[in-house]
């Protein structure tokens, strides 16, 4: 699928400052942001976060290169088409930025004013957006009441009411504590999965990386590393509870997940059979797989495994052959690892070995 993207930029630089003090904070920056994604942002303070945020956000002017937000060019747009196109973007700014004098649902519905939804409805929705953000018991508090973490919340909702296109947020768990925090930016996860919209989030919290399925890392105005992550983590947590791997630590399984290549299989489809040299280790992702012993005509099943289950590694660890044959049942999917990089895997577990080949060979 090439759908097109939410945020594009080409060549995109810029300055601060004129003259003397002229100095460049992004670099020739080319993004492509995909519809569906949960993208991170991270890096040092200056690195050019907030900067890059604010030109994708149309809060900014281009000067140099170009950004188109949902296909539609960001050059030259003003007046009624730039109001326009604010309006398919939420913001989540470091600094929340409500209104003080107004209630946490005014602030909500005065931004619905911008929509055109009847207000009755989207009074409804604000309450709703607000009872799903842990604050339905302070809808009609001012920020002024509110504590830090309350206030993001409410600027979390208000930059949801109106079901934007696509999210920019700029630190946004960085007042929450860790519950609240994994909250909103579960919602935001929520929120980027449908209808091809897109999350962009400046943040340096650990705890909700694995949320992300891309985490771009920025230094002095350039994007240092792009990584796209959904399915190594994905693999890891699914690694995590292969008994083999046991005793690794989640960086390790982070590196053996990165390691693993994935491709879906039809039903009857052989993975490993009898008698030949085992070359790889296989995890059950989707579907089940039979596992066959017995010789040529006298086959049975032996076991059928599940999703989260892996085989093949019997062969990679004694150096015998393939002692059943493996077939998929159903569609599905496995991930594979080689038998180099598998045995890498097991040696990060210092103890393992030994003990596995006492299982192995039946001590
Ligand atoms: N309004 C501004 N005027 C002049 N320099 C600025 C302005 N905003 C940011 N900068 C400078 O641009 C660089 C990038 O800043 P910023 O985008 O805020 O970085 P980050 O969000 O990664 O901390 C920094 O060196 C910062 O000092
Ligand atoms: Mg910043």
């Amino acid at each position: 699928m090439t759908a097109a993207p939410v945020i594009r930029t080409e060549g995109l630089s810029h300055f601060f400052g004129d003259a003397a003090s002229r100095a460049q904070v992004l670099f020739d920056l080319d993004v492509e942001i995909d519809p569906g994604s949960l993208v991170i942002l991270t890096g040092p303070s200056g690195s050019g976060k907030t900067t890059l945020l604010t030109l994708m956000g149309a809060m900014r002017s281009v000067q140099q290169g170009r950004i188109s937000i949902l296909g539609k060019s960001l050059t030259g747009l003003q007046g009624a088409a730039l109001t326009q196109m604010r309006r398919d973007i939420g913001f989540i700014f470091q600094m929340h930025n409500l209104f003080d004098s107004l209630t946490a649902l005014q602030n909500l519905t005065m931004a619905t004013h911008m929509a055109d939804t009847p207000p009755d409805l989207a009074r409804r929705n604000c309450l709703a957006l607000l009872e799903r953000l842990g604050l339905g018991h302070r809808v009609h508090h001012k920020p002024g009441q509110l504590s830090g973490g309350q206030r993001q919340r409410v600027a979390v909702a208000r930059a949801l009411v109106n079901s934007p296109r696509l999210i920019l947020a700029d630190e946004p768990t960085a007042a929450l504590d860790k519950d609240s925090g994994l909250e909103v930016v579960t919602m935001l996860r929520e929120f980027a999965a449908q209808d091809g919209r897109a999350v962009v989030m400046v943040t340096h919290d650990n705890r909700i990386i694995g949320l992300a399925d891309r985490i771009m890392n920025m230094v002095d105005g350039r994007i240092v590393s792009d990584v796209r992550v959904s399915e190594a983590v994905n693999l890891s947590m699914a690694l995590r509870e292969v008994d083999l791997f046991a005793r690794l630590s989640t960086a390790e399984l982070t590196q053996v997940a990165e390691k693993m290549t994935t491709r879906r299989f039809a039903d009857g489809e052989v993975f490993v059979r009898h008698g030949e040299e085992g070359d790889m280790f296989y995890l059950l992702q989707e579907g089940q797989a039979q596992v066959m012993v017995g010789e040529n005509g006298q086959q049975r099943v032996a076991v059928t495994l599940e999703a989260g289950q892996y085989f093949g590694e019997r062969a990679l660890i004694t150096g015998e052959t393939r002692n059943a044959t493996v077939i998929g049942r159903g569609a599905g999917r496995v991930a594979m690892l080689s038998k180099e990089e598998f045995q890498q895997a097991l040696r990060l577990a210092p103890a393992l070995p030994e003990q596995l080949k006492r299982i192995y060979f039946g001590r």
